[in-house]
């Protein structure tokens, strides 16, 4: 009987440091759910859906093109480790604008507006058709999603003058 190899991998994963045996030929996206953040979902696993997006030391990643054992020593952010104001406006919104039906793609794309909002807090709708163009939903058409988007958008901008006014 043969056994696969294994290699040690020490990584950070929404603010946990998580040491692993894995495959070295494992992807990130099949080691951070097997570890639990499964709100990352394994879509196409080829680089198409987006559906796998999450933060590698604060930059955004599809999580099934990179290899578990290359992302040793790096900071992963799931949809899970972002619990923030920036973070409930959006998913508020989703919400709020029926961003979502199945919900396969949401966390991937809620991961890609956090990463649009935290650079641009009040994008265009090009700009947000832009941010999600590399993510696929099935189900929605995108315009409930666009809209969700830049409803966030407006309501985190309006958070952040009423705490403002309020200082
Ligand atoms: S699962 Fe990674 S892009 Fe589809
Ligand atoms: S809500 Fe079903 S794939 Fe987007």
């Amino acid at each position: 009987m043969t056994t696969s190899p294994t290699e040690a991998v020490r990584l950070q994963l929404n603010g946990q440091v998580v040491e692993a045996a894995i495959d070295p030929r494992a992807l990130l996206i099949e080691v951070i759910r097997d570890l639990g953040a499964t709100g990352a979902r394994a879509g196409c696993l080829t680089g198409d859906c987006g559906a796998c997006s999450v933060e590698i030391d604060g930059r955004l990643a599809k999580s099934c093109l990179v290899l578990a054992v290359s992302a040793g020593g790096s900071a992963i952010v799931t949809i899970e480790g972002r619990d923030d104001a920036m973070a409930r406006a959006v998913q508020d919104a989703f919400v709020r604008c029926g961003g979502f039906q199945c919900g396969f793609c949401t966390s991937g794309m809620i991961m890609v507006a956090l990463e649009l909002l935290g650079r641009n807090p009040d994008p265009t709708e090009a700009q947000i058709r832009a941010a999600i163009s590399g993510n696929l939903c099935r189900c929605t058409g995108y315009e409930d999603i666009v809209r969700s988007i830049a409803s966030a958008a407006e309501a985190y901008r309006a958070n952040i003058t009423n705490n403002k006014q309020r200082e």
